[in-house]
């Protein structure tokens, strides 16, 4: 493993990894459990995740943890999809501190109970000096409606002289994005055989490598990101243009 790596971090790591972490349910469900108890193992898949994504140098790691669809779930599962948070970080929290992981996080606060907005602003809080991977959590993120509340903040600084109309561009509207201080993924997976994006960062994803695999996401062990990266190390990535050589 540590040689695998070594030609890893030598080939070109892909600077923002995107992950879909889907599958919890179906994994609980083949071991006749209660969902939630794919969500727990899901979380300990984070941590380990996170850890090796850190190591190799990855940039940033955004986790579709809760999308703004996930309200429709029974109240019992959304209820214990909102005290992850907590307990993810009230667990690990301190180790995150010791490893310089910078936690942030993107998608719709307003919604979200007080105790899972207060679990992550302390550890945004007590993480943001920290100068290694950004673990960035999308929660109650939908994109769509991302770029939606862009447009209205962008027509509202039309309005008030603040921009004007001519001077809009991709890059300056990618400013009014949740995703503004973080460049776009160059690789995003999404696990558990759906071939999908479910309204996930979809202005960011426009230039992005996807890879997908049948693997349910509590079964996601450090071999399969190490796979992942290898696929996209091998692709050639020419965002429209041709190959140098060509
Ligand atoms: C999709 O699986 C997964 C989710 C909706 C939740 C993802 C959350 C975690 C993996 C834990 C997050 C951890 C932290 C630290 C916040 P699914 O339930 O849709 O699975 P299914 O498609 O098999 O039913």
């Amino acid at each position: 493993m540590e040689e695998r790596i070594k030609v890893i971090q030598n080939n070109g790591v892909p600077a923002h990894i995107a992950i879909i972490m889907d599958g919890n349910g179906r994994w609980a469900k083949k071991r006749a459990l209660p969902r939630v108890a794919g969500h727990h193992e899901g979380m300990k898949v984070v941590r380990k995740i996170t850890r090796l994504a850190n190591k190799l140098g990855v940039k940033v790691l955004t986790l579709y943890a809760f999308s703004t669809e996930n309200w429709k779930r029974p109240k019992s599962e959304v209820d214990y999809l909102m005290k992850l948070p907590e307990e993810f970080l009230g667990t690990f929290l301190p180790e995150l501190v010791d490893e310089n992981v910078k936690v942030q996080m993107i998608g719709d606060r307003t919604n979200l109970p007080s105790h899972t907005i207060a679990a992550i602003d302390k550890a945004i809080h007590d993480t943001k000096n920290n100068t290694g991977i950004i673990l960035n959590f999308a929660l109650n993120y939908g994109s769509r409606a991302e770029i939606l509340h862009a447009v209205q903040h962008v027509l509202k600084d039309i309005n008030n002289g603040i921009l004007k109309e001519e001077d809009l561009s991709e890059q300056l509207f990618s400013n009014y994005l949740m995703t503004h201080d973080l460049p776009d993924p160059d690789l995003l997976i999404r696990t558990s055989g759906e071939i999908r994006l479910s309204n996930f960062m979809l202005w960011q994803l426009a230039y992005t490598e996807f890879w997908f695999t049948n693997v349910l996401w509590p079964d996601f062990k450090e071999v399969h990101l190490l796979e992942a990266i290898e696929a996209f190390q091998s692709r050639s990535r020419r965002f429209g243009g041709l190959q140098s050589e060509e």
